[in-house]
């Protein structure tokens, strides 16, 4: 989404500054603001965070705060999406920058979700029954056909349960937009990725699949991937145990499944926290996430050794985009009464895709 350039007196402010002001805004605005910043904010963004956590854990304290006028969302567009479907309409949801999107969340659209299953339907008729479960990675219209069509949603937190959920209601998963995570997943519930899985690549007919592999699939992903994640390689891991020895290896769920399996554990955001958290000091830690998290978690856990894999800086740059001074001008103008960059899902789209999250707030409570 396009978002307009920062009015000329916000630009190059000293840090300091930023954030005095922001507190001084958020004091103003006291109980009736609430600031939430996704894990992969910079710790200029975090400190001023009332609550931080994943997907799973964000879209849980948005519902949970009735008395929020406003909803300042630090993340990505689709979390900020969610948050407005799960409150009322008298609570805003504002998204400093609406630049802040999500590539992998951009891999799948409403027209080729549908033709994608039009085709899946025209091969196996009425013999089977497909339930969609998209990750809560991807736009509100796409939500709002996996409410249509009897499906959920999932985050990294709760895929193992939303997908058994899935399988109990139908024969095969149209899982989307990102392939690794439905194929870990499959796996994770002892499926193999071989002969029960297959990739739909939106680009080509019948998604470059045969109807026979259709037929017979159980797990259908859909062809995207998440750049950052996409980084972390098998070589990455084997170098870290040959320097590091007694070194555990934590990855997100968004990685390759021969990472995965390289890996000693693999989790969402707030996984990856709590594990390290609740570690032996002295304990090393390398760490296949966005850098933010784990230069974070490196800072202020200094007993343990915490190293990311990928010895590039790897950002999340869309996540980056929350500047501290777009959370400025967003809390300033709240003060002065203005809202900007309110995020409103149409109610067409909103109805339908709040059963589609709140049926995952139930199966994975
Ligand atoms: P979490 O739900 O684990 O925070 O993941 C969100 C995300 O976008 C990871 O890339
Ligand atoms: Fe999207 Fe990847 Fe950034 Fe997560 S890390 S918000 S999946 S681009």
């Amino acid at each position: 989404m396009y978002q307009e350039p920062l009015p000329k007196e916000y630009i190059d402010l000293p840090q300091e500054e930023i954030d005095r002001r922001i507190e001084a805004a958020k004091a103003k605005l006291g109980k009736r603001l609430v600031i939430l910043g996704h894990h992969y904010q910079r710790d200029e963004i975090i400190r001023h965070a009332d609550f931080r956590g994943d997907s799973y854990k964000l879209a849980k304290n948005a519902a949970a705060v009735p008395d929020a006028e406003f909803i300042v969302f630090c993340g990505v567009h689709f979390m900020a999406e969610s948050a407005d479907i799960l409150t009322p309409a008298s609570q805003k949801v504002i998204l400093p920058n609406l630049a802040a999107g999500c590539s992998m969340a951009d891999m799948a659209n409403l027209f080729q979700v549908r033709n994608a299953w039009k085709q899946i339907h025209e091969i196996i008729g009425d013999s089977q029954r497909v339930v969609p479960v998209t990750y809560i990675n991807s736009a509100a219209n796409l939500k709002a056909f996996v409410g249509e069509h009897g499906g959920t949603v999932c985050t990294s937190t709760n895929a193992p349960t939303a997908v058994a959920w899935a399988l109990e209601q139908g024969d095969k998963v149209f899982f989307f937009p990102d392939q690794h995570l439905g194929r870990n997943t499959g796996v994770k519930l002892g499926y193999d990725p071989n002969s029960q899985m297959i990739l739909w690549d939106p680009f080509k007919p019948l998604g470059g699949n045969t109807p026979e592999t259709i037929q017979s699939a159980k797990f259908i992903l859909w062809k995207g991937h998440c750049s950052v994640h996409k980084r972390f390689t098998v070589e990455q891991i084997e170098k870290a145990r040959r320097e590091h020895p007694a070194v555990k290896v934590l990855v997100h769920p968004e990685c390759e499944l021969e990472v995965i399996k390289a890996a000693d554990l693999n989790g969402s955001t707030e996984f990856i926290l709590t594990k390290i958290t609740e570690s032996e000091p002295g304990s090393i830690w390398a760490v296949g996430t966005e850098i933010n998290l784990v230069s974070r978690l490196a800072k202020e856990q200094p007993d343990k050794t915490i190293f990311c894999l990928d010895p590039e800086i790897c950002p999340c740059s869309t996540m980056y985009r929350i500047h501290p001074s777009f959370l400025l001008w967003t809390l300033e103008n709240l003060v002065e009464g203005t809202v900007v960059n309110h995020i409103v899902v149409p109610d067409k789209i909103r109805d339908d895709a709040l059963v589609a999250l709140q049926r995952m707030l139930t199966v994975c409570a």
